[in-house]
C-alpha cells in the first residue's frame, strides 16, 4: 500500500514511481529528499520505511509547503477541521489567495491557517500549480474543478502517520547534501535543466533555479558519492548531463508532462535517472 501525497505538485513523480522504486536499495539507514515537493517517492515507500523504522529527512525551499508538512505531521485533526470550513467558489478562492498581498503577508495567520490556505489553493487552483510572482505572491488562477477533495481525511491521516519522526526542514539543497553520509539513500528531484529557453519552469519559489544551481548540485552530488552515499537524481534527459554527471549511470525514462495551459503542452518527454547504484 502506498500513501498518496497530500498535495498535487507540478513535476510530481507519481507516474515514474514504477521506474524509480525498483532502483532503490533494499537496505539503507536513512532516507533523504532535498527537493521534496509533493513527496511522491517518499510516500510510496510507506511500507518499507515504516516497517524498517527507517528515519527520514525531507527538505524543500518553499516555506508554505514546508509549513504544511509540519502541520500535517503535528496537527492533522485541527488542520482537517479548518479545511472543512472552506467554500469552493471563485470569489472565495480569490479572497483567500489575496491574503499574501496584505501588509505583513501571511505572518498574521497561525501555522494551521496557513497550511489550510495552502492545501485549499493547491486543490482548487488551475492544474494544482504552485507559482509565485517576484514578490512571493501566489498568482495561479482559479481551476474550475467540479468537486475538489479539499478536506481529504484519509490522505491527511495516512500522510501524518508516515511523517511522525520525520525531520522536515526548509532550506536550499546546499544545506542538505553536505549533511549526508554513508548508509543514507538520497532521492533528488530538482527543477529540471530546460529543454529550451521557453520551457524553463522556474517558479516553484521566488528564487528560481538557474544553470549555476545545476552545476553546484552536480558538484555536491559527486561529493556525496565520494562519501559513500547512494543516490538517484531525476532531471530532464539533455546532452549536458553527460559531462555534469560523467562516471554515473544515466537512464532514459519516458514521462508525460503538462505544464502549459493548452492541451499541446501535454506530451511524452524523456527524463533522466542518474544514479551510482547500478
Ligand atoms: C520537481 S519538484 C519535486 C517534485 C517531487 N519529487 C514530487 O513528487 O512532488 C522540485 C522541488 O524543489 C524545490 N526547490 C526549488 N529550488 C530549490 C532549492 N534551491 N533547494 C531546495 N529545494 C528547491 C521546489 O520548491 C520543488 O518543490
Amino acid at each position: 500500500m502506498t500513501v498518496k501525497p497530500f498535495v498535487k505538485w507540478v513535476g510530481g513523480k507519481r507516474q515514474l514511481l514504477a521506474k524509480i522504486t525498483p532502483l532503490i536499495p533494499e537496505a539503507f539507514t536513512r532516507y533523504v529528499e532535498p527537493f521534496t515537493g509533493g513527496g511522491a517517492v517518499f510516500f510510496s515507500l510507506s511500507q518499507r520505511l515504516q516497517e524498517g523504522q527507517v528515519p527520514a529527512w525531507l527538505n524543500d525551499i518553499n516555506p508554505e509547503l514546508v509549513n504544511a508538512y509540519h502541520v500535517v505531521r503535528d496537527a492533522p485533526d485541527e488542520l482537517l477541521e479548518d479545511l472543512r470550513t472552506h467554500i469552493h467558489s471563485k470569489d472565495y478562492f480569490l479572497s483567500l489567495r489575496s491574503l499574501d498581498r496584505q501588509a505583513g503577508g501571511l505572518s498574521s495567520l497561525s501555522p494551521i491557517k496557513r497550511a489550510s490556505r495552502f492545501i485549499y489553493l493547491n486543490r482548487t487552483a488551475f492544474n494544482g500549480m504552485y507559482r509565485v510572482n517576484a514578490k512571493g505572491q501566489f498568482n495561479v488562477p482559479f481551476g474550475r474543478y467540479k468537486n475538489p477533495a479539499i478536506a481529504d481525511a484519509d490522505t491527511i491521516h495516512s500522510c501524518s502517520k508516515m511523517l511522525q519522526k520525520v525531520e522536515i526542514s526548509c532550506s536550499g539543497f546546499e544545506g542538505v547534501l553536505p549533511q549526508t553520509g554513508a548508509g543514507d539513500f538520497v532521492y533528488l528531484d530538482p527543477p529540471y535543466i530546460p529543454l529550451n529557453k521557453t520551457s524553463y519552469f522556474t517558479s516553484y519559489s521566488d528564487t528560481g533555479f538557474v544553470h549555476t544551481d545545476q552545476i553546484k548540485l552536480a558538484e555536491l552530488i559527486r561529493d556525496m558519492d565520494e562519501r559513500g552515499v547512494r543516490f538517484i537524481a531525476s532531471n530532464a534527459f539533455v546532452p549536458e548531463l553527460r559531462d555534469m554527471y560523467s562516471g554515473f549511470t544515466i537512464l532514459e525514462v519516458k514521462a508525460t508532462r503538462a505544464i502549459n495551459a493548452n492541451k499541446d503542452g501535454r506530451h511524452a518527454i524523456s527524463e533522466a535517472l542518474i544514479t551510482n547504484i547500478l
